[in-house]
């Protein structure tokens, strides 16, 4: 997705002059979020379908943006699904992730979720007493985990080995004779999220052809009639090499390659993505408050930090940014400044661990500037500790066409 630098530092100088005070916001360029979204759906042929998983943004604009262009929803709690089905009544919603109460699957049977993704026998046994209780039939993925052959690791990895998410091959002949008897539970087919953070296209497509193998291998051996994979999320944003990004186009021609595999077996298929499709609309501003030396490093204190914007720490790297120069000096002294040199950028918590940049090269910064982090549109302002230190929360700006914010 295409960063509109103009028109969100723009509205960062205009949302400037209007506030007066340090400056701290998260700005959502929705034009670029829709265009992004249409260009994803467009790139995934038949019978690839694309669900948004809101764990990485629920925000009700992010989330009015996308609702015309994807198939449906992810919700991964009862907070989400509540939240998602008062908003939009019809849209198909999934109910997914490990350890949930008899409530949630009570709600996501009232609400009516199109699937639900089970995450062990002991959910099922629960669920099935629940669906049979309210005499509602209730269709299911079987969510599993399973090794994965080499070259499938990224920094963040939920199967392929031990975790708390899926059920492993060895439960499944416990799981499949439970099932057998359910009148009230439908297993539609498989789903599969097995890592997150893919940046290599090609090695995308290489996960979702063991996919297909392990899906219809499993398919046949328990003569199971599914129909549907959903094989999660997952594709990242190089928060490290932003100018690398992962390659849509050659992503979508391996899956135009694919798409007959899977029509010939009969599986329909679904991405619900996350991070991909909404982090690259989403902008943190964070005004410099302070410049300091100190043994031979500088940094940059900004008003906010890991508080807001807490993804750079949770992923562990140094967050790209821009600096946007703001003309406007009140003090009646030199404005502190550095030029051509490398800083840290630093929030206002009392921990050295607040920091968003680590030794990251500046033309030229001033207190007062305001310095604006990309990609932190998804996995942001939600991660983040918001209430430590109890510091004023970011304003939140949603720009529309034109660069008008709300
Ligand atoms: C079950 C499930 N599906 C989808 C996603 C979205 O993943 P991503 O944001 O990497 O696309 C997640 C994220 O953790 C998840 O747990």
């Amino acid at each position: 997705m295409e960063l509109r630098w103009p028109v969100v530092e723009e509205a960062v100088r205009r949302a400037r002059a209007e506030e007066g005070g340090p400056l701290c916001a998260y700005l959502y360029d929705l034009p670029a979020l829709a265009a992004h979204a249409r260009a994803l759906k467009r790139s995934l042929p038949h019978p690839f379908g694309l669900f948004y998983a809101a764990k990485a943004n629920a925000e009700l604009p992010i989330l009015q943006t996308l609702a015309g262009v994807v198939d449906g929803f992810e919700a991964s709690s009862q907070g989400e699904l509540e939240w998602l089905r008062s908003q939009f009544a019809s849209k198909p919603l999934i109910l997914s992730g490990p350890g949930k109460t008899d409530t949630e699957l009570a709600a996501a049977c009232r609400l009516g979720v199109e699937l639900l993704h089970v995450e062990s026998l002991g959910e099922l046994r629960r669920l099935a007493l629940i669906a049979t209780e309210l005499g509602r039939r209730v269709s299911l993925l079987l969510r599993l985990n399973f090794p994965l052959g080499p070259g499938h690791e990224t920094s963040l990895v939920m199967g392929g080995r031990a975790t708390q998410f899926g059920v492993e091959l060895e439960q499944l002949p416990a799981v499949m004779d439970f099932l057998a008897g359910q009148e009230f539970l439908e297993v539609k087919g498989l789903h599969f999220h097995l890592l997150s953070h893919q940046l290599d296209a090609g090695r995308h497509l290489g996960l979702l052809e063991e996919y297909l193998r392990r899906f219809t291998e499993l398919r046949a051996k328990y003569r199971a009639e599914w129909s549907h994979l959903n094989v999660g999320g997952g594709i990242g944003i190089n928060y490290r090499a932003p100018e690398s990004q992962f390659d849509l186009a050659r992503f979508s021609e391996g899956l135009l390659g694919l798409a007959g595999r899977f029509e010939a077996e009969g599986v329909s298929v679904r991405f619900e993505l996350g991070r991909y499709v909404t982090a690259a609309c989403g902008y943190y501003a964070a005004e410099v408050l302070d410049i300091k030396r100190c043994f031979g490093e500088t940094f940059v204190v900004c008003r906010g930090g890991t508080h807001h914007f807490r993804t750079p720490q949770a992923q562990g790297h140094s967050h790209p940014f821009r600096v946007v120069p703001i003309e406007d000096w009140r003090y009646p002294f030199a404005r502190p400044k550095v030029e051509g040199e490398r800083v840290n950028v630093v929030g206002q918590l009392c921990t050295p661990k607040d920091v968003l940049a680590k030794d990251a090269p500046v033309e030229r910064v001033r207190v007062g500037d305001v310095v604006l982090f990309p990609y932190a549109g998804a996995y942001a302002w939600n991660i983040s500790h918001r209430h430590f230190l109890m510091h004023a929360p970011p304003r939140e700006l949603f720009l529309r066409e034109g660069g008008e914010a709300c």
